[in-house]
């Protein structure tokens, strides 16, 4: 049957740890550290590549392939009421299965791409034993899910849902201050497609993500497969100081206004604050301008990633951040003179709820597969995790605005993720990639 089908299939292993992992490959970063790393920034060549591996890939599995003006790829596999056409014309929308083959700048080789493969995995499955689905079934590759090179996060979902503006989107530039947008990185490879990126144009009954858990939940409690029931709330900001630059061999203190100084006593404040709320502070992205040893710096540019399950939490963490922030500006807390803040407000990601349906599909075809795995319902009852609130954002958060969606969970070794050396065995992998399917095949039943 269908769900053992993929237990004896390697191709999944091998599209992420011979094929993937080529195409942007981080090797030998240091001494000591293993070759698994991955460099896949979003619309850089590497993803060129991969994308350009996807396409093929699918259309040789029988997909049909668009592409959209935020550079998602849609690959659809025909379903029998596709041969059966509505009064109007119009086909049944596709049961989707979606992630990302953008990484961060130092990721490793999971985080997204097992969600594509297995998806590919499980087009290939229906394919070779010529099962007919009733609804199309596709797999979607999000852009820039990661917000790593252009910072916002799950920025094409975001504009698929109506979240975000197009033109937001496409003049958004690369965190480097380099300058590219992603519109001009979109057209240089080729990738800014002409369907429009939204729900009407690109509808969707369903979208199913397969995501290993970057956290160590799953592993610490022995579970081998998570049911997603939705996503804790976070926010991006980027946060300018600006004070003035002087020399730093005349310049007495009371007479500077250091922005970095300034700066720093922000983000002390927030991450003390943070641990007392009980809200997640990060600071990833830290410029310092104009960057000399002595030029006291009159400009500080800063990334805060703030994250909580409860959206009143966070709102009001970040008034109470706002407010201090600007009390550290005008008085630093030493001698000096006073800077300028201001907050640019760049991911609003309120926490989401997943659909029921979708989560009930996840749950029973998890029994299901470590039901005929263990061959011990009882001891399968065991392996699954019901109630999983994810702590990362994913596209998926985006996709439950607009139609029934939910995410399976496998565990990460030792919870590590954002880092070369995330690992999740084939056993896992492959798991996920059955529980991935069977929630497809359940919900087109239904
Ligand atoms: C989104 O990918 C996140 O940062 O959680
Ligand atoms: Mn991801
Ligand atoms: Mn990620
Ligand atoms: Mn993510």
């Amino acid at each position: 049957s269908l769900s053992t089908f993929l237990k004896s299939h390697n191709q999944l292993s091998r599209n992420i740890h011979e094929t993937c992992s080529q195409f942007g490959a981080a090797h030998r970063w240091g001494p000591g550290e293993n070759d698994t790393g991955m460099n896949r920034l979003a619309l850089t060549d590497a993803d060129k590549q991969v994308r350009n591996w996807f396409v093929k890939e699918a259309r040789a599995l029988g997909c049909e392939v668009e592409v959209d003006e935020m550079g998602n790829i849609w690959a659809i596999r025909d379903g029998v009421s596709d041969r059966r056409p509505t009064k109007d014309g119009k086909r049944l929308p596709p049961v989707m299965m979606g992630s990302h083959l953008d990484t961060q700048p130092r990721g490793g080789r999971y985080d997204g791409v097992l969600g594509v493969m297995a998806g590919l995995e499980a087009l290939r499955a229906l394919k070779e034993q010529n099962v007919k689905t009733w609804r199309p079934v596709g797999v979607v590759c999000w852009t820039n899910e990661e917000g790593a090179r252009f910072p916002v996060s799950m920025v094409s979902s975001g504009v698929w849902a109506g979240e975000i503006p197009l033109e937001r989107a496409h003049s958004l530039k690369e965190v480097s201050g380099e300058g590219k947008t992603m519109k001009e990185e979109l057209e240089r490879i080729g990738y800014l497609g002409d369907k429009k990126c939204s729900f009407e144009e690109m509808p969707m009954a369903a979208h199913f993500e397969l995501h290993i858990e970057q956290g160590p939940i799953l592993e610490a409690k022995g579970k081998k497969v998570g049911v997603v029931r939705g996503s804790q709330a976070y926010k991006w900001f980027t946060i300018e100081v600006v004070g003035k630059e002087a020399h730093t061999g005349t310049t007495p203190y009371a007479q500077r206004a250091d922005a970095l100084m300034v700066a720093n006593s922000m983000i002390r404040y927030a991450r003390y604050k943070g641990e007392v709320q009980g809200v997640l502070v990060s600071v990833g992205v830290y410029q310092v301008f104009p960057g000399s040893v002595n030029t006291i710096p009159g400009r500080v540019k800063f990334s805060l990633d703030i994250r909580s399950p409860s959206d009143h939490t966070l709102v009001s963490f970040e008034r109470r951040l706002r407010r201090k922030f600007d009390v550290i500006a005008e008085r630093p807390g030493f001698s000096g003179l006073p800077c300028s803040v201001t907050w640019q407000e760049d991911t609003n990601s309120p926490a989401q709820g997943f659909d029921e349906r979708c989560c009930k599909a996840v749950k029973e075809s998890a029994l299901s597969v470590l039901g005929a795995e263990t061959g011990d319902l009882e001891q399968a009852l065991g392996l699954v995790k019901y109630q999983m609130v994810s702590g990362a954002g994913h596209d998926s958060v985006n996709t439950a605005k607009r139609c029934p969606t939910s995410m399976i969970f496998v565990p990460s070794k030792g919870g590590l993720s954002h880092h070369p050396e995330e690992f999740t065995s084939e056993e896992d992998c492959v798991r996920g990639a059955q529980v991935l399917l069977e929630s497809v095949l359940r919900f087109d039943r239904e």
